[in-house]
């Protein structure tokens, strides 16, 4: 069991799916945490449930993120695990996708990921442990999701330039790619329901271990790169994706 006993972690986006689950297992490991989100209600009642604190703020609304580290500044004390998790997902062809969509996935995924990180830097203690929460989609080429995956690239390129700027610090900084989760995230991307059910179903195919994976299975790695026992890993990008990101042509 991975032991965060004294540590204090932020995790953007904990009210549903992946970053519910960490907050629930980082709480569980013995971390104090601060979760995220946008949806009032749904915060509170995942703090309830959790156990966790938790602050309204939109990761792409920078002066929130400035709110959101004076608070922590205030009342959390030196942050030792920072999750930036928070994001969303649409999909759509190159010809199709607006320019409101596109600024919506950038201004959340790679901008709002960026000014979190930037803002919090302050209060990280040195030797913090930062996840980023990427996908695989910055490598599948994946019809339908050309800025998802770009925002994701971004994402994982900010990764390696933090984990050096930051390794004086002794600030670790790393990316999970997860391939398809079970989660809220795909009924909100606005697609019909039949067309998710279509989705799932052809996606599940092109897994090599044929199911999607579950929060918890992601929560578990990002407990493990939180933790000291992952202390010489930095600027990494580690796949949980039940092998997807394995060629299928040549499987
Ligand atoms: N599920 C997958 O298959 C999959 C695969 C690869 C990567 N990911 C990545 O995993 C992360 C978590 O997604 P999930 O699958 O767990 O989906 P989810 O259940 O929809 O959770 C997304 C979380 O992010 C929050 N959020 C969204 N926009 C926000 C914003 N502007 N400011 C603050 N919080 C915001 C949501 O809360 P509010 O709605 O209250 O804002 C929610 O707590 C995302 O970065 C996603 O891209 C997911």
């Amino acid at each position: 069991m991975t032991d965060l006993t004294g540590k204090t972690a932020i995790v953007t986006g904990g009210n549903s799916g992946i970053g519910y689950a960490t907050a629930k297992k980082l709480s569980e490991s013995g971390a104090k945490v601060l979760i995220t989100g946008r949806r009032e209600d749904a915060l509170e009642k995942a703090s309830n449930e959790l156990g966790v604190s938790a602050f309204v703020a939109d990761q792409s609304d920078l002066a929130a993120t400035d709110r959101l580290a004076s608070y922590a500044r205030t009342e959390l004390g030196p942050i030792d695990i920072l999750f930036i998790n928070a994001g969303v997902f649409s999909a759509a062809p190159i010809e199709q996708l607006s320019e409101t969509q596109f600024d919506a996935i950038m201004d959340i995924n790679f901008k709002g990921a960026f000014f979190t990180l930037q803002k919090l830097l302050p209060v990280l203690r040195d030797g913090a442990s930062v996840i980023n929460l990427s996908s695989i989609n910055a490598y599948t080429g994946m019809p339908n999701t050309a800025v998802y995956g770009a925002s994701k690239a971004a994402l994982n390129s900010l990764t390696r330039t933090a984990a050096s700027e930051l390794a004086p610090r002794g600030i670790r900084v790393n990316a999970v790619n997860p391939g398809p989760v079970q989660t809220e995230i795909f009924g909100k991307s606005g697609l019909p329901p039949e067309a998710i059910q279509e989705f799932a179903s052809a996606l599940q195919q092109r897994i090599p271990l044929k199911r999607f994976g579950n929060a918890e299975e992601v929560a578990s790695l990002v407990a493990f790169l939180a933790s000291d026992e992952a202390g010489f890993i930095t600027g990494a990008e580690i796949n949980i994706d039940g092998g997807t990101n394995v060629n299928p042509i040549l499987s």
